[in-house]
């Protein structure tokens, strides 16, 4: 028995499987149990996946106990301090920091790539005006590969890369035209000379009977913003585009899959969620009430906003926006009473022995909505601006996923808890 492998034995047969460890870069060894079944005739068992590696990823690494977030080896912090979204965006796609070339040949490809087949915006007028913009994104993104047929060759890198300046660049205006859609503005169309947050927060607010200046401040928060959310391994959303990717659907179909995996508020849906629960709490004096329902077991209640299936320290996205939050606020009108709330509701939880005991911090979604609220986005849009940045972590991932040699279609198994075989009984007979 080597101490570079670990034995699995089924002591019903005897048999035995020994299996070598392999280890990464960063992070725990790994056991491949690919040929567990047909050695050993058992299954794993993992809900939630929570010990499971679905891939081998050069992209994104997470130091759970740590609070450690790297894009490529590159520390977050670094980058959230020193880089914007556009450069991130190339970074996570081609694995290296751009020079100044490749970085203005990157940003003029994505800037003329934002504006929507004219057809697309027809799309919109089948929704009612109260459909959330998230129902409108997971059709309008879906709807996008019927109006790309010159490029879904799934194996061409020119096609995948196509695909992905597409998507980087159109989400944006396909999510702003959602929420022009539904307060009954005309869509504006996006500006060349506009960085990409400039852009969006232009499309959002602008209208065509006046003049309108995007505050510098606002744009700044929101490539940060865009920043922390870009990728983060292989979440919910993200596992939820690796596998319909592994159908060999085009791109836009899985990232279509993938909006709608970040819908849930236990995932991508917690930023709006959050906004609603301290409304909820509407008063410091009310905190410990909805602590005590928090822990709760029969009670649905939760701290949205708080927890992580991997962090079980700080949410490294939630420090750096922590201090953002406050910076935007120090703008406002007055103090802003829900980020009292919100600051007295981390301080009390953390320091309440349930949430310690269970390592339950704030993470990136607890002041992620406060930001987005101080900067007039309206809470239903909140989950489409993660949906924006993710963009470029899913497109990635998906092209990961796509041009790894060992790829086969993903389909897990079950442990079968159902019926034992029966025989079909006439309705006559049944009582
Ligand atoms: C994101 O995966 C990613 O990387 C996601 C993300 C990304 O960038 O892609 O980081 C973005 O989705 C951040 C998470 C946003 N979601 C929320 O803020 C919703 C509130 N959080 C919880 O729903 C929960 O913490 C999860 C879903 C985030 C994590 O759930 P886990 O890992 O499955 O943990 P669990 O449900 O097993 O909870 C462990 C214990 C349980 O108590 P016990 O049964 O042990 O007594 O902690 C409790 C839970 O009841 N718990 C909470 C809680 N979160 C967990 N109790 C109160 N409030 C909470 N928020």
């Amino acid at each position: 028995m080597g101490k570079d492998t670990v034995t699995i034995k089924n002591n019903a047969t005897g048999q035995e499987l020994e299996i070598p460890l392999m280890r990464g870069t960063h992070g725990p060894a790994t056991i491949d149990i690919g040929n567990l079944y047909s050695k050993l005739g058992i299954f794993t068992f993992d809900n939630g996946f929570k010990s499971t590696a679905s891939c081998r990823s050069k992209i994104t690494f997470i130091d759970g106990e740590e609070g450690v977030l790297l894009y490529r080896g590159y520390p977050i912090e670094q980058l959230a301090e020193k880089s914007n979204f556009l450069e991130v965006c190339y970074l996570l796609y081609y694995g290296e920091l751009p020079t100044q070339d490749e970085y203005e040949n990157f940003s003029r490809l994505i800037t003329r790539h934002s504006m929507i087949n004219e057809g697309m915006r027809s799309f919109y007028d089948g929704f009612w005006h109260n459909a959330h913009p998230m129902a409108i994104m997971v059709g309008v993104v879906g709807a996008l590969s019927a109006f790309y047929h010159d490029s879904l060759e799934i194996n061409n890198p020119r096609h995948q890369e196509i695909s992905a300046y597409r998507l980087i660049a159109k989400l944006p205006t396909i999510a702003a035209a959602s929420y022009k859609y539904s307060i009954g503005q005309p869509m504006v169309y996006p500006r060349n000379k506009m960085s990409y947050a400039e852009n969006f927060l232009h499309m959002m607010f602008s209208v065509p009977a006046e003049d309108y200046v995007v505050n510098p401040l606002h744009a700044k928060a929101l490539d940060l913003l865009f920043i922390l959310h870009a990728d983060h391994e292989q979440n919910a959303s993200t596992s939820t585009v690796r596998l319909a990717g592994s159908s060999e659907a085009n791109p836009f179909a899985a990232v279509s899959a993938g909006v709608g995996a970040l819908w849930g508020p236990a995932h991508g849906g917690a930023n709006e969620a959050v906004i609603k629960m301290l409304n909820e709490i509407g008063e410091v004096s009310a905190i410990p009430k909805f602590i005590e329902r928090a822990k709760d077991k029969n009670d649905t209640f939760r701290l949205m906003g708080f927890g992580h299936r991997v962090y079980k320290s700080y949410d490294p996205r939630a420090k750096i926006i922590r201090k953002t939050a406050h910076d935007i606020l120090a703008t406002t009108s007055g103090n802003d009473k829900m980020l009292d709330i919100a600051m007295k509701l981390e301080e009390i939880a953390l320091k309440d022995e349930y949430f310690i005991q269970r390592k339950l911090y704030p993470n990136v979604d607890f002041y992620s909505g406060i930001i987005y609220k101080a900067i007039k986005v309206p809470t239903n849009m909140y989950t489409v601006l993660f949906a924006i940045a993710r963009t470029i972590g899913w497109i990635t991932q998906w092209k990961e996923m796509i041009s790894d040699p060992e790829r086969v279609i993903g389909r897990p198994r079950q442990l079968y808890i159902g019926a034992e075989k029966r025989d079909y009984a006439p309705i006559a007979s049944r009582k």
